[in-house]
């Protein structure tokens, strides 16, 4: 079977740097080939364009000379030419913020844009990650399509990384709307074959709880909708807060993602 690449967004900014060592080390986990794609506005400089990409490839050659490298320049908003590319890839990785398209104090618009609309799970990560240190994947679960996709891309991360799982389930006080019982969270955990996950279930607000027990994290994992939803919003309240504030990366499923 021919391996799906890891797409990489870059845009020369220390986000993007970060996003390319972590897609190169899981393009060479996956034995899957990296590909770089440099979204260029209208009006920017191809010269500049073409050294950003000259460099990342660079940069991830440094990391991993093994591995099958392509990039490629795309004319058009990083949104756009990235969930194009999600159309045929294992992941997406971006940095929550970057030079000029992806600028922001938190995520920006590339980075939403792309978890609600993508064809595949998206993976932020932070530009003042340095090391990534983290013992464990921390999944966001509600019972969703998008939280069940959640699960089997949380599980199979750990397993391939041989790291630890905590499977959070909170339940936002007195409403009964979103709650999931502690078996239902059991059995969507074990017929995975997650019997050695570690299992939370818990009262309060799920943003809140699922960055209070990600101090440790080397990923998050949340659908981006869950079981409520208004459609107006681009992805849930949940997944929105958790982007913007987690120390880790974190691994949004879009809809489109989410099997089915
Ligand atoms: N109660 C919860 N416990 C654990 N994880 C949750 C919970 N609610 C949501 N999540 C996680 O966050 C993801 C996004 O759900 P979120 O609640 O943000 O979207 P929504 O339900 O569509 O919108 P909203 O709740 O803001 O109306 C889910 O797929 C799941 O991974
Ligand atoms: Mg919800």
């Amino acid at each position: 079977m021919k391996h799906l690449p890891v797409v990489v967004g870059i845009d020369g900014s220390p986000a993007a740097d970060v996003a390319i060592k972590w897609g190169t080390q899981e393009a060479a986990a996956l034995r899957s080939p990296l590909h770089l794609v440099y979204a260029l506005a209208p009006g920017s400089a191809p010269a500049q364009a073409g050294e950003v990409v000259y460099k990342a490839v660079a940069q991830a050659r440094g990391l991993m000379p093994g591995i099958v490298i392509d990039s490629r320049i795309e004319s058009g908003s990083p949104s756009a030419a990235l969930v194009k590319a999600s159309g045929s890839a294992a992941v997406v990785v971006i940095g929550s913020r970057g030079l000029g398209v992806m600028i922001g104090a938190l995520v920006g618009a590339t980075g939403l844009d792309l978890a609600a609309n993508a064809r595949c799970p998206v993976v932020v990560v932070r530009p003042d990650l340095g090391s990534m240190a983290g013992v464990r994947v921390v999944i966001g679960y509600d019972g969703s399509p998008a939280s069940d996709t959640a699960l089997d891309f949380g599980l199979e991360h750990a397993r391939r990384h041989d790291l630890a799982v905590r499977v959070i389930a909170a339940e936002p006080a007195g409403t009964a709307l979103h709650r999931i019982s502690e078996n239902e969270l059991r059995e969507a955990v074990h017929a995975r074959g997650g019997h050695d996950a570690e299992l939370v279930h818990i009262t309060g607000h799920p943003a809140e709880h699922i960055l209070r027990l990600s101090s440790d994290a080397a990923l998050i994992v949340l659908g981006a909708r869950g079981r409520g939803g208004f459609a107006g919003m681009l992805i849930g309240s949940v997944s929105q807060t958790v982007l913007h504030h987690a120390d880790c990366p974190v691994a949004i499923i879009p809809a489109a993602a989410a099997g089915g």
